[in-house]
């Protein structure tokens, strides 16, 4: 009895830690540059290291659990272009964003239909995505 509160107390933060993190985007305003990069590539958390090092296991990929980051990676990337950044031109700006929000679209479809050919595309592509943008556009 006294496991099955614990259980039950352990699903409460769970679904509350899973609310806050959705948070970031349900919010207006749009997530900072920042916060986007961080969320999605910080090379300890984020979601893009997250799948490289799933990508490149050789544990088999349990496609549930990568529902919800996969969503989210898609969501991020489409804020992005909702920002401004400091450097660099409109149009480039506009342009590398929209190829961004799109391979990470990829992305999530890929998950959704576990594809696992079309994630390790989709990956490859983002993973590339990296350099001219900030080339461009990081201060
Ligand atoms: C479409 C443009 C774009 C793409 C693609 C992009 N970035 Fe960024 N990134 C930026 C900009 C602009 C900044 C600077 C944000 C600032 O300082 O306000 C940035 C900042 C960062 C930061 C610093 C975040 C912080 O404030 O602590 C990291 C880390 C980062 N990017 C990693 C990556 C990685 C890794 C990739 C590729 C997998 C990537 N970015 C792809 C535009 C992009």
């Amino acid at each position: 009895m006294q496991k099955m509160v614990w259980l039950g107390c352990l699903a409460l933060i769970g679904g509350m830690m899973t609310l806050t993190s959705t948070s970031v985007i349900a919010n207006e305003p749009v997530p900072s540059i920042s916060d986007i990069m961080v969320e999605l590539n910080n090379s300890k958390k984020g979601i893009h290291p997250k799948f490289g090092k799933l990508l490149k296991g050789k544990s088999e990929i349990k496609w549930e659990t990568l529902t919800d980051d996969a969503k989210l990676y898609a969501d991020l990337a489409a804020a992005l272009g909702k920002n401004k950044p400091e450097k660099g031109d409109e149009a480039s700006w506009k342009k590398l964003c929209s190829e961004y929000a799109a391979d990470a679209k990829a992305l999530s479809e890929a998950v959704a239909k576990k594809d696992l050919e079309g994630l390790k595309k989709a990956h490859a592509k983002l993973s590339k995505s990296c350099g001219p943008c900030h080339d461009a556009h990081q201060p």
